[in-house]
């Protein structure tokens, strides 16, 4: 699917899941990029923002690293969603700004309660992205993410964290939630954000 495709999805649909959008070569070592090595590059994500954050584990269980363009792999990455920012810009005239990533791990038990992807105060984040790194994925492992209409009471899609498979919606439209994993859970979690004023 081109980007011209995407953009039309978006405004459509809202949100659009994509099979397979970067090359297995890549999606491999953004895999490996994807693993707590006991460096401290990884750290427990927290919830809110500035001074109202909270580490609130029973909410959200996930390890994240922010990517680094000076890494080679994450740089590739970084890479293609620019073209995808610029690309949606000139389809749909949304003024993205940049883009934000982290990679996160879900250890078996953890997910993420409902919450919408746009922080109280800061409305800038436009879009949200997540690729998925996670080989073989059954239903059995749980981990799905679930989105909600607006209300965020009715399910409208739920989305096995599969190798290869990314996920883009509109950040406010859409309040969704990452089901107990049962095993490790690997994604890339992005926001195309505005300037903020
Ligand atoms: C997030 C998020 C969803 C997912 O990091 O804000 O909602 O499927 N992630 O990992
Ligand atoms: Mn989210």
């Amino acid at each position: 699917m081109n980007i011209a495709e995407i953009a039309e999805h978006l405004t459509r649909v809202g949100y659009i899941v994509l099979d397979a959008p970067l090359q297995k070569p890549l999606s491999d070592l953004l895999f490996a990029r994807c693993q707590d090595d006991g460096s401290a590059r990884f750290k427990a994500a927290k919830i809110g923002r500035g001074a109202t954050q909270k580490h609130l584990s029973p909410l959200r269980g996930d390890m994240i690293s922010w990517l680094d363009d000076t890494n080679s792999s994450d740089f590739v990455y970084l890479t293609w969603m620019e073209a995808l920012r610029s690309g949606l810009n000139a389809a749909l005239f949304l003024g993205l700004f940049d883009f934000e990533s982290h990679y996160a791990i879900y250890g078996a038990g953890a997910g993420y309660a409902k919450h919408s992807d746009v922080l109280q105060g800061a409305k800038n984040r436009i879009l949200s992205t997540v690729f998925y790194l996670n080989d073989d994925w059954q239903t059995s492992h749980g981990g799905e993410l679930r989105l909600f209409e607006a209300t965020g009471e009715t399910i409208i899609a739920t989305v096995n964290p599969s190798f290869g498979t990314m996920i883009i919606f509109l950040s406010e439209s859409f309040p969704h939630e990452v089901l107990t994993a049962h095993r490790t859970r690997r994604s890339i979690a992005g926001w195309f954000r505005v300037r903020s004023s």
